[in-house]
């Protein structure tokens, strides 16, 4: 509604943190920086409250989801909170018979074949997902002036998972599926947009400041292919959240050669894996897209030494661009000492504090 619209825009409010403001390509007193899977395995804190609750059970209990997103924004003094869910999340609410296999990832019962098959995903709405809802607006209040990210699945890397039935490196049954019955492979990507799109908007209404769309897996296709199977279906989603007055981010692994292609989706920030200098990146994306990179998430696992240089590069590199969210390529390794995340957040605002303007 109107009123906690008007609430999140006031000067110092969470649309006017830094991290917004870099999404917007706006002056920022400092590089805001968060990670990705910033909340999970890497904290005591989460095992500890995580050992007797499954993971997708885990997402649906709200105080549970409040607590588990709040644990590294206390930690760490990181510039966003992202909601704490999975990108199977929604997919399990369409009716998908799935489940989140420790130490492998989302596992599909019934993988995706045929036409009936993807009929089978019924669409979704507020009502379907009213655990989601209530999380994202127990975090609004008790964040504060700090952003909440909200987050989904784009429709390839959802699609991989219905049609392998798991993770997989080569993607091969997702391929054979689209180069084999692109129609099939319309209906179904189609169809997962649609779902993707209510989903955010169920997020956005409740209050998050951003979206990020991930695509983790698109970097796994030539560009020609992306944008013939996969570009329309994710500017489905992106594009039409035009009107939704939230910056939205589009991520993926491995997408040096996609990066363009991307942005048109229709970001406001694209994400940056560790493979490509965010100077180049943005060459690529051009001058109206802030970028969102790109500590290697090995990197981490280094000496002090190590990760403080690099740190300094990509601060330098991101120069670059007309607005830079400092991240990492990927998520956070379980076996992430904690704390040298916190030590890498002081350290970004520490060498990319500017004086106040005026
Ligand atoms: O802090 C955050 O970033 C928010 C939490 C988050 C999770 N999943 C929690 C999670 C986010 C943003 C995701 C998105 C997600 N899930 C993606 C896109 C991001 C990416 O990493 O590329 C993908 C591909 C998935 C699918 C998925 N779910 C995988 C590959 C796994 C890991 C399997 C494993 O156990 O190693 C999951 C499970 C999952 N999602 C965990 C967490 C914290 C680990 C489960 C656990 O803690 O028991």
């Amino acid at each position: 509604g109107g009123a906690a619209r008007d609430d999140v825009s006031r000067p110092g409010g969470p649309a006017d943190s830094p991290f917004v403001r870099a999404c917007r390509r706006r002056s920022v007193p400092h590089t805001p920086v968060w990670f990705m899977r910033q909340a999970g395995r890497s904290l005591p804190e989460y095992r500890e409250i995580r050992a007797n609750v499954a993971m997708l059970e885990s997402c649906r209990r709200p105080e549970l989801v409040t607590e588990i997103t709040l644990q590294p924004v206390r930690r760490h003094n990181v510039d966003a909170a992202i909601l704490f869910s999975d990108i199977v999340v929604p997919v399990a609410a369409a009716g998908v018979d799935l489940d989140i296999v420790p130490g492998t990832g989302p596992v599909v019962a019934e993988p995706v074949r045929t036409a009936a098959d993807v009929q089978r995903i019924r669409p979704i709405g507020r009502d379907d997902v009213p655990y989601v809802d209530e999380a994202v607006r127990m975090l609004v209040k008790e964040l504060g002036d700090t952003p909440l990210i909200g987050f989904a699945g784009a429709p390839f890397t959802l699609a991989s998972y219905l049609v392998e039935g798991g993770p997989s490196r080569t993607h091969a049954k997702t391929k054979a599926l689209m180069y084999g019955d692109p129609e099939l492979w319309h209906a179904l990507a189609g169809r997962l947009a649609e779902m993707t799109l209510a989903f955010l908007r169920v997020q956005i209404e409740a209050g998050v400041s951003a979206v990020q769309l991930f695509d983790s897996w698109a970097g796994a296709l030539s560009e020609a292919d992306y944008r013939r199977f996969v570009l329309p279906h994710s500017t489905a989603v992106l594009a039409g959240l035009a009107d939704a007055g939230v910056p939205r981010i589009h991520f993926g692994v491995g997408t040096a050669e996609l990066l363009g292609a991307m942005g048109e989706a229709g970001a406001d920030v694209v994400g940056v894996d560790w493979r490509t200098p965010l100077n180049v990146a943005t060459g690529r994306i051009g001058p109206d897209k802030a970028v969102q990179g790109n500590l290697d998430p090995c990197l981490l696992l280094a000496p002090w030494p190590v990760i403080e240089a690099e740190v300094r590069r990509i601060l330098d590199e991101g120069r670059a661009a007309p607005g830079h969210v400092f991240n990492l390529g990927h998520g956070v390794l379980p076996e992430t000492d904690p704390e040298v995340l916190t030590r890498v957040v002081a350290l970004v605002h520490e060498l990319s504090t500017r004086p106040a303007e005026g």
